[in-house]
């Protein structure tokens, strides 16, 4: 078979702000999907980048006396850094505040303008007299219309849940000067998105491109009207000026996905093996998914598409999205010591245990996704330490204390490898359907079994008993393949621990389709220690409470 040709993308964080471990269960997601995809023999290709674009980074880069560009150069650096060490290997992470970036923009703004998709409109708009700057909503606060709770943001209130426009709320104050906005006109660009309804519902239904309640959602969209959508901001913005109107930027938002595209095409002039068009053109046969949170559904399913066909250029096959995380059943809060930061987690914790947890309850579906730090401790510690690691060292002693280190083979288990090897296409099928809590129940029902393989045959006893040598260096092989098997199925997720394995079995690097073949009358490595336990004091350090 042809191996599949697919670009994968996750949602490019902000730069205004550190890795925190909500957006980790995204790429931890996303990778997985790429790493098993890549076993596959499949040529994926995971692209991302810093979204360097915006006020809030204007605003964070005044704030600390320094330039936006060394604010996002900074923080990109932070991002490359905490995703490294969370294992989640990208073959490109770029920024959104580079020259192929404003290169693309340009090149899909003219496109659109066109095709007539661009419409100026005047519009009024809080403004901050004090500070010179129109006022994005989340900079204007005051009291909610509704309930008159104080302290509300300009777009809803967190009290009652109205929504309403900043205009509305009592006695605003602008966030940045505390001063009382005024309302100001001004001329914006708009991207007529309406015109683009009938194309964008042929494509959520030509083929299975969204979740089905991502499906739904999108049809109450349609039924409330899509709106014109404003891409242009005044200045002060950091962002890329837009051509002909001087003093006006593109919105962040209509450069950020584009992101996608120049952080691919930055690629393509690093790896002379890839060829831009055949990946973007309106007719490309490539397959292109980008995984996403379920706060920025619409940018992804209505606007970027419409952006994607109005520019002649090719559309996702698929936009996955996902839930929220959560930490102990509540939403992660700063004031509750729930808001875990990246970098903080692996200052006293392996990434594999998280990556193993959150695949572990990960499904194609977009509920929120919760980390039980007691739950959390106890699976790592009884799957990954007691089930599936502790099969290699047990089995191990005994190869390398009577058997030189040489296994023998797995004839007397035929089947039972077999079995094991079998379940080897169901696991990829969850992987692919992006269901891993199911791949990972079914791989430690492996585990399992291997353990109780290992219980009934008890080789401890074996051992002292004569003329039965053979007999246990057969189980210990037997033992030995089937953590093989489950380490394959696992690499995805646990990258690391396979690699070890790999190591300790002396192998090369496993592949998908090493899952048929046993591995016999080889020479293997003494057993290392590869995990430890997860131990109370880690979990406390992580949330703040204690510090080791
Ligand atoms: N910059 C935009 C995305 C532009 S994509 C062209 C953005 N950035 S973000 O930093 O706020 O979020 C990045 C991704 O992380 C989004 O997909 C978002 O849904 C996800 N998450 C942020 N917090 C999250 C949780 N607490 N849980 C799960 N995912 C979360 O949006
Ligand atoms: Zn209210």
């Amino acid at each position: 078979m042809t191996p599949r040709k697919i670009l994968i993308t996750a949602a490019l964080p902000y730069a205004n702000g550190d890795i925190h471990l909500g957006h980790m269960i995204e790429h931890i997601q996303t990778d997985i999907w790429v790493r098993f995809q890549k076993m596959m023999g499949n040529d994926a290709i995971f692209v991302c980048a810093s979204d360097c674009h915006g006020t809030p980074i204007m605003l964070k880069a005044e704030e600390q006396g320094i330039s936006p560009e060394a604010l996002v150069t900074k923080m990109r650096e932070r991002h490359i850094k905490d995703f490294k060490d969370f294992l989640i290997e990208f073959d490109n992470y770029y920024t959104t505040h580079s020259e192929e970036s404003r290169q693309l923009t340009e090149l899909i703004y003219e496109k659109l303008k066109t095709h007539g998709d661009i419409i100026r409109k005047i519009i009024k708009q809080t403004y901050d007299p004090i500070k010179d700057m129109f006022l994005p909503d989340r900079y204007v606060k005051g009291e909610c219309p509704r309930c008159g709770a104080p302290d509300q943001y300009g777009d809803n209130c967190e009290k009652c849940g109205a929504t309403y426009t900043p205009t509305e709320l009592k006695n605003p104050k602008s966030v940045v000067s505390g001063t009382t906005p005024v309302q100001k006109e001004s001329e914006h660009y708009f991207f007529d998105l309406p015109k683009y309804e009938h194309i964008l519902k042929k494509w959520l239904h030509e083929k299975k491109h969204v979740q089905d309640a991502i499906a739904h959602k999108l049809e109450e969209w349609f039924t409330q009207g899509l709106k014109e959508w404003d891409i242009s901001r005044d200045a002060p913005y950091f962002g890329f000026e837009i051509p002909d109107a001087p003093g006006k930027y593109f919105y962040v938002w209509l450069d950020a996905p584009i992101g996608y595209i120049s952080s691919f095409k930055n690629l393509c002039d690093k790896r002379s093996d890839l060829n831009f068009k055949e990946y973007w053109n309106k007719n490309s046969q490539v397959e292109l998914y980008h995984f996403i949170g379920k706060d920025i559904l619409y940018f992804h399913t209505l606007f970027w598409p419409a952006i994607l066909m109005g520019a002649d250029l090719r559309t996702p096959d698929g936009v996955f999205v996902h839930g929220f995380l959560t930490v102990n059943g509540e939403k992660m809060s700063k004031s509750r010591g729930t808001f875990i930061m990246a970098r903080k987690y692996l200052d006293h914790l392996n990434p594999e245990y998280f990556r193993y947890y959150i695949a572990s309850k990960l499904g194609n579906h977009i509920e929120d996704v919760d980390l039980n730090l007691e739950d959390f401790k106890l699976k790592v510690n009884a799957d990954l330490v007691g089930k599936v690691v502790n099969i290699a060292s047990r089995c191990s002693s005994f190869i390398q204390k009577y058997f030189d280190q040489k296994l023998s083979s797995i004839e007397t288990e035929r089947e039972l490898f077999n079995n094991f090897s079998q379940k080897g296409e169901d696991i990829a099928q969850f992987y692919e359907q992006r269901e891993y809590s199911q791949a990972i129940r079914e791989i430690m029902l492996l585990a399992d079994w291997a353990n109780q393989y290992i219980n009934e045959k008890k080789p401890w006893l074996l051992i002292k008993e004569k003329n039965q040598e053979k007999n246990v260096q057969d189980i210990c092989t037997v033992g030995l393949n089937l953590f093989r098997l489950l380490i394959l199925y696992l690499k995805p997720v646990l990258p690391n621990l396979a690699q070890k394995t790999e190591i300790f079995l002396n192998i090369p690097p496993l592949i998908w389709e090493d899952h048929q073949k046993p591995l016999e009358n080889d020479t293997i490595n003494v057993f290392e220690p590869m995990i430890e336990r997860i131990e109370q004091k880690q979990l406390d350090a992580i949330m703040g409470a204690v510090e080791i």
